[in-house]
């Protein structure tokens, strides 16, 4: 089975072709990340107008580098939602028209589902596993039953944490994404430099605040930025130390609440793109380890957006006989579980 995946809910234009037996033929990724830096974050209406100058070239592309031709094809799969809508609605729109003209079936992906998926392409993965999605936008602790199927334990009831250290960065002057750039950064500080809260310590549930996290932080940079690399350099390093513990402290109750449910669950699954950060992902396993439970996560050109993502999410789709959705509204928001 091939199949072609198409991602533009954000600020990325990506195309991938991505086969059942998991070879990623190709994965073509287009940011737009200097389109949006003068504003200071991603501009909708911009992103919109962007996936649609380049969308053509990017499948196109996909194609190309994979060495196959539409009628190659088994699906071709689009992020529906949840995203901004501009975008979404140029991704599903190139998609449908490419299903209509090849008579193939159109897949609507949940971009929230194909990140939890991922992991599937890249490991040996089995359901149910403990899901750990922290991206810019969402922050959140589910259990991955099978394609479709989600329990949703908790989230944040604020910001999410990709949001919380990108408006950080902010505050240090970084341009968006700021995530690296605080992991950077904080390779070469010392962690003790700077206390912050620690917001539901010890609570039982899954759910995160970082609200209060990111206050305290500007509070930190107010008072004692001096603009040097050394202040820099520590206070990312105890902000991203503060943040390791919270992680810790969630996912031991998380942990707790999904082996009660699956005495044989053994993995826990850390998607999206804050996954990227090797030290975070540290701090889980250290946690998970003491419940006998791996910690895995996609590499980390497949934990930011990408199409192979959502190619993978169609292949899934496909497998359990999905039959294709011309009739489907891009959705801004799409919930991958109902929240309790
Ligand atoms: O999944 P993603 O590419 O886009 C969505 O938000 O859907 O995630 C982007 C987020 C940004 O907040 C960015 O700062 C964060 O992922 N991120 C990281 C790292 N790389 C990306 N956060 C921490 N450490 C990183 N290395
Ligand atoms: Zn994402």
């Amino acid at each position: 089975m091939i199949i072609l995946g198409i991602e533009t809910s954000c600020d990325e234009t990506a195309a991938a072709v991505v086969t059942s037996d998991k070879r990623i033929l190709s994965n073509i990724v287009s940011s737009q990340l200097k389109e949006h830096t003068p504003f200071g974050g991603v501009v909708p209406e911009i992103a919109a107008r962007s996936h649609l100058h380049h969308i053509d070239f990017i499948v196109e592309k996909a194609l190309k580098d994979a060495s196959v031709s539409l009628q190659d094809l088994d699906g071709i799969a689009a992020t529906g939602g949840p995203g901004l809508i501009g975008g979404v609605i140029v991704g599903v729109m190139m998609a449908k028209g490419m299903a209509m003209a090849t008579n193939l079936p159109f897949l609507p992906i949940n971009h929230l589902e194909a990140h939890a998926l991922t992991v599937r392409l890249t490991h040996a993965v089995e359901f149910p596993y403990l899901l750990l999605l922290v991206s810019g936008g969402h922050c959140q602790f589910l259990i991955a039953e099978d394609v479709g199927k989600y329990t949703y334990l908790g989230g944040t009831l604020d910001d999410a944490l990709g949001e919380c250290l990108d408006k950080t960065a902010r505050l240090l002057g970084q341009p968006y994404p700021g995530g690296p750039f605080i992991e950077r950064m904080a390779l070469r500080g010392n962690p003790h430099a700077f206390a912050f809260p620690h917001p539901l310590k010890g609570q039982k549930g899954c759910s995160f605040s970082f609200s209060g996290l990111k206050t305290a932080a500007r509070k930190v940079i107010l008072e004692h930025n001096t603009g040097s690399l050394p202040f820099c350099e520590d206070f990312c390093a105890s902000f991203q130390k503060v943040i390791g513990e919270i992680l810790q402290d969630r996912c031991r109750h998380a942990l707790a609440v999904a082996l009660e449910k699956f005495p044989s669950l053994k993995t826990l699954v850390v998607a999206g793109g804050v996954a990227a950060n090797q030290y975070f992902k540290a701090q889980l396993t250290l946690c998970a380890r003491e419940k006998e439970v791996d910690v895995v996560s996609p590499p980390i050109d497949l934990c930011t957006d990408n199409g192979a993502m959502i190619a993978w999410a169609g292949v899934e789709w496909l497998k359990k006989g999905a039959r294709g959705d011309l009739d489907f509204a891009p959705r801004p928001r799409w919930p991958l579980a109902e929240k309790d």
